[in-house]
């Protein structure tokens, strides 16, 4: 199979695809932005419903666009696509003169398409340079130059807050140690090597032992987790009233920052109990309608081991 075709296969892997257009509700005329628009799956399926949607996607990584037009071009003036950050959604949208928001999703993390192109760096399943970012053209640092630059301490809390990782100490202290002997990692494969030989999984343990690793170094790379509550909030601003807002996360810390900023925006004060008065600004502008996150059903898990830690909610804006 080439690799056209590999992600062909994969497009019909959309995570939790139902459920989004079921909470997006594309009915009527409606304009909807797809925040995070990848391999442009769940576009693909939001035009299908209707003729009168229109849907603006963005994704900040040139070949997921690339892929995306070419796969959208069917719908004509229908789609617009554009190579952004989410952080700077509320620009990105009022450049493109558009005023109307119907909906906005967001599918974050990674796509299949950088997860498995081994030169990207993402995977610890193929050897290359480890660089990790999702805007391969931006000035920003690759995991490689993080590692080479950061304090042994830097490195062990990085780990730690965006890993969950209990060996940090250790993989942060090896990792130094290289870096002293003039031999500083600089690949996925040295780098799970090394993981793996700093800490201790027991059987039971069904995960890489560089997975945590991988994914704090990935958040770090991209400021993964900083820009997600500024999102969440100028996407909320966006929204036209009835409006609707869909997250899917696919790690807890994700799943934690959606959840609060949600809560916040639907009036939940979380100011300590002893402050005179609310300044976390919680003030009502949503209703949130998934008191519990949604979870891919027992189906969707087995067809797709990466669907297992989605968790999808929503909210409508008052
Ligand atoms: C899980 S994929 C989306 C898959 C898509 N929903 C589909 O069905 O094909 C996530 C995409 O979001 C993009 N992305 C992640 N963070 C972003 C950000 N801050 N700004 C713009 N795009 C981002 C990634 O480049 C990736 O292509
Ligand atoms: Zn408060």
């Amino acid at each position: 199979m080439n690799k056209l075709e590999t992600q062909t296969e994969d497009l019909h892997k959309s995570i939790l695809l139902a459920e989004s257009i079921e909470f997006i509700e594309p009915s009527g005329k409606k304009n909807i932005v797809d925040a995070t628009l990848g391999l442009g799956g769940h576009t693909e399926a939001i035009l299908s419903v209707s003729e009168k949607i229109n849907v603006f996607g963005i994704d900040q990584d040139i070949e997921a666009i690339e892929f995306a037009k070419k796969r959208l071009d069917k719908f004509g003036s229908r789609i617009k696509i554009l190579q952004a950050n989410f952080s700077e959604i509320k620009q990105v949208l009022k450049e493109a003169g558009i005023e109307e928001v119907n909906g906005i999703i967001a599918d974050l993390g990674v796509s299949s398409l950088q997860f498995d192109s081994p030169e990207r760096g993402f995977s610890f399943r193929f050897d290359a340079p480890l660089d990790m970012r999702m805007d391969k053209n931006s000035e920003t640092e690759t995991a490689a130059e993080l590692l080479a630059g950061l304090s042994e301490e830097e490195i062990a809390n990085l780990i730690y807050e965006y890993g969950e990782e209990r060996f940090s100490r250790r993989i942060a202290r090896r990792i130094v140690e290289r870096r002293k002997m003039g031999n500083p990692i600089e690949t996925t494969f040295e780098l799970a090597e090394l993981v793996k030989s700093s800490v201790k999984r027991s059987r039971k343990d069904k995960i890489h032992p560089a997975t945590k690793t991988f994914q704090a170094l990935r958040i770090a790379v991209n400021s993964e987790l900083e820009i997600l509550e500024t999102f969440l909030r100028d996407s909320v601003d966006l929204l036209n009233a009835d409006g609707r807002l869909v997250v899917i996360t696919f790690h807890s810390l994700e799943d934690r920052i959606v959840k609060r900023t949600m809560q916040n925006l639907s009036g939940r004060c979380f100011c300590p109990p002893k402050f005179p008065k609310c300044v976390c600004g919680a003030v009502k502008k949503i209703e949130i309608l998934t008191r519990k996150p949604i979870i891919p059903s027992e189906q969707e898990q087995r067809e797709n081991p990466r669907s297992r830690s989605a968790k999808l909610r929503a909210c409508r804006k008052i």
